[in-house]
């Protein structure tokens, strides 16, 4: 049969697509940029309808409607990772947190969470009738060989991406036509501590390295610092708008890589209409599902695989804390245990956590001398290699108790210096440097 006749089979109202959702379901839906915000809306208009329904996904950005108090007993939002928009009612207990690798979070939905109905975004259908996840494919793809029912937001502002985004029509049981500009993650200013990162960063970084940039502030830094690099390959879980100059300009041009040569291979982006507009219909990206493009031996496979992340905290034996702030629940493990690891098992890999020196605005150290109580340790102690301040680089692999402490001492912020060689001093019994002091 022409595809045409079987869209238009398939094609109805939002009102009509949800009514397939039953009391109790379990709702997946696509994240950030891609939420089908389209369809939310509506479900969240008619929510009366509908009864102790969860709804999971990665992230929320921007307005979140499935906390709102009116809601409740009717959505019930469950995350694997907080933000600005769940962080409250993660704490509170109005909303749900899971954590695990980011790499086991389709196995994760398909056997524990077992949502029934999927919800995604695509481009509208080319000639062929084959649509595009767009700018997300990580868990999302796999829900639509599951899921007993699976409802498509056709938008005009989905990026054609390729790769594993591309579907047919006859992967879905309904489509939604709702164009609307996609949620944006717009890029923050660079402040002067993060382009000081991203210079000591960027030193680690060889001409042929591939690299993976995480979540937050620093990687668009260590972007800017780049373009003095050649052939450097790209395979990370997300991307930010820093990318789109260095592959337009041939700096990312994936020529060194052992997998997907010539391809940058991403699970999501997380940016703006500039980075979309990029990745619309472009060849040279490669979009993969997350339990490959974030499973450690996989990324192994390309040599000199260099990962880059930030954390919150991290103490003197090197653990590192990059999720909670205490009992509380800031942000998720996200894909950096997996690249932490993956990038470390690479030949010629390293991996990196870079971080501002102090938080809340320059009051507390980053670089501490225990973690607060009932954080929650992101990546071991025994995991962890380079660690990054604007104060400099501490290489920690293979280093003794003492001297991985005293490489951190050196690139904490010089106000807290001193009362962190104090407690070295308490705790081994030593001094932590010589006469010449800690900069030596
Ligand atoms: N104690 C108290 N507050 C702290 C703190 C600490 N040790 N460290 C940071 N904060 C505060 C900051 O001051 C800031 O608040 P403010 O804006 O009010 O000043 C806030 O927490 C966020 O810190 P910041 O470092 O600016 O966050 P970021 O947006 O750069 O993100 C992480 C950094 C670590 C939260 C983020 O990279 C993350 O979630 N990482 C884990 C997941 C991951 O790495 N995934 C891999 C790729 S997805």
């Amino acid at each position: 049969m022409d595809w045409r006749k079987i869209y238009k089979e398939k094609l109805v109202s939002a009102e009509d697509a949800i009514k397939n959702i039953h009391d109790g379901d379990t709702v997946v839906t696509s994240f950030g940029c891609a939420e089908p915000i389209g369809i939310e809306r509506v479900m969240t208009e008619n929510y009366k309808n509908f009864k102790d329904v969860e709804i999971t996904n990665m992230l929320l950005i921007g307005e979140t409607p499935w906390i709102k108090n009116e809601y409740k007993g009717h959505f019930r939002y469950h995350s694997f990772f907080a933000s600005a928009s769940s962080r409250a009612a993660i704490s509170d207990g109005t909303a749900d947190f899971t954590t695990c690798f980011f790499y086991e979070i389709p196995s994760v939905l398909r056997s524990v969470v077992k949502p029934r109905v999927s919800i995604v975004s695509v481009c509208p259908p080319d000639e062929n009738g084959y649509v595009s996840l767009g700018t997300n494919v990580d868990y999302i793809e796999s829900t639509l060989e599951y899921c007993e029912v699976k409802i498509a937001q056709v938008n005009k502002y989905i990026p054609r991406t390729h790769g594993k985004a591309i579907k047919h029509i006859s992967d879905f049981d309904y489509f939604v036509e709702i164009d609307e500009p996609l949620p944006e993650v717009p890029s923050v200013r660079i402040s002067d501590v993060e382009k000081a990162i991203g210079k000591y960063c960027a030193s680690l970084i060889n001409d042929g390295d591939c690299i993976q940039l995480g979540i937050g502030g620093i990687p668009n830094a260590i972007c800017e610092e780049l373009k003095d690099k050649k052939d450097i390959g790209l395979h990370s879980e997300m991307v930010g708008d820093g990318v789109v100059d260095l592959i337009k300009n041939g700096i990312i041009n994936n020529s060194k890589k052992q997998t997907h040569t010539g391809k940058s291979v991403i699970g999501f982006a997380f940016g703006t209409k500039k980075l979309f507009d990029f990745m619309n219909d472009n060849p040279l990206i490669e979009m993969h599902p997350i339990e490959y493009i974030n499973y450690p031996p996989v990324i192994a496979e390309n040599d000199n695989m260099v990962s880059i992340n930030s954390c919150l905290q991290i103490d003197l034996q090197g653990q590192v804390v990059s999720d909670t702030i205490g009992d509380k629940q800031f942000s998720g493990v996200g894909g950096q245990v997996d690249f932490v690891r993956g990038s470390t098992m690479s030949r010629g890999g390293k991996s990196v956590i870079a971080m501002p020196s102090t938080a809340k605005g320059g009051t507390v150290s980053r670089i501490v001398a225990s973690i607060t109580p009932n954080s929650a340790v992101t990546t071991s102690r025994n995991d962890v290699n380079y660690v990054v301040t604007e104060y400099g680089i501490a290489r920690l692999k293979g280093q003794t108790m003492k001297n991985r402490a005293r490489a951190l001492i050196k690139i904490a912020h010089p106000d807290f210096r001193e009362e962190l060689c104090e407690i070295f001093e308490k705790r081994f019994g030593e001094k932590a440097f010589c006469e010449e002091g800690i900069t030596q």
